[in-house]
């Protein structure tokens, strides 16, 4: 089994109210631009202990909280019962498998840099979608490096928007748009975060 690179944060994770603030900015710039429905199914990816599915639940029918760190999932696992929608977990690295289903959307937020090859992601997200089905990333912009205290396993310092919209665009993304949804203030420095949207 590869390393959980996330075990020794895991259990105080959701303790960081930044981290809590920033998935609650996520989900409502999520809400402002994706009509979401009562009858959706999405994916959660790089869900983690749930942060940002938990401001997105009460607008769903199921959320798949996909994640490659048991530690993460086990956290989310203790506060599932009180999630407003209906979860599933699937404990997978998805760089290296492939989920045989599909969803109408998928979010995520803080994960895709821990991800090396964004086109290879994007056209495994764009299989896994429903015709019309959207995506709904956020992530850094470009920073420095020092967002993070260790980089370990960190593969992009943040993001040049264009560069992502280009590789939606071959994957065969539509309707591409990016806005700013959260800042996080650390003592040093001040990071963005955007969220990038798309179609299927
Ligand atoms: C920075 S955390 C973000 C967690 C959560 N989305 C949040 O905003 O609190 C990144 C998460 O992505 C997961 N992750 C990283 N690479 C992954 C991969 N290849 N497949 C599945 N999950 C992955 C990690 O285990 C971790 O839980």
């Amino acid at each position: 089994m590869s390393q959980d690179l996330f075990a020794h944060k895991s259990k105080s994770w959701d303790m960081n109210s930044k981290r809590v603030k920033n998935a609650k900015s996520i989900a409502k710039s999520i809400q402002k631009n994706i009509e979401l429905k009562p009858t959706m199914r999405l994916m959660d990816f790089g869900a983690g202990t749930g942060l940002l599915s938990y401001f997105i639940a009460p607008c769903v029918d199921t959320i798949v909280m996909v994640d490659n760190s048991p530690s993460m999932l086990e956290k989310f696992k203790e506060k599932a019962s009180e999630f407003e929608c209906k979860t599933e977990v699937r404990e997978v690295d998805l760089t290296t498998t492939t989920l045989n289903e599909k969803f109408d959307g998928v979010i995520s937020s803080m994960t895709i840099h821990h991800i090396e090859d964004q086109k290879e992601l994007f056209t495994k997200f764009y299989n896994m979608l429903e015709e019309g089905g959207f995506i709904a990333i956020a992530d850094l912009d470009s920073e420095d490096g020092s967002f993070h205290s260790d980089n370990t396993g960190v593969f992009h310092f943040g993001f040049e928007q264009e560069m992502l919209e280009q590789i939606a665009k071959e994957v065969g993304f539509k309707e591409i748009k990016f806005e700013l949804a959260s800042t996080i203030k650390k003592p040093h420095k001040e990071f963005t975060v955007f969220l990038m949207i798309a179609k299927r």
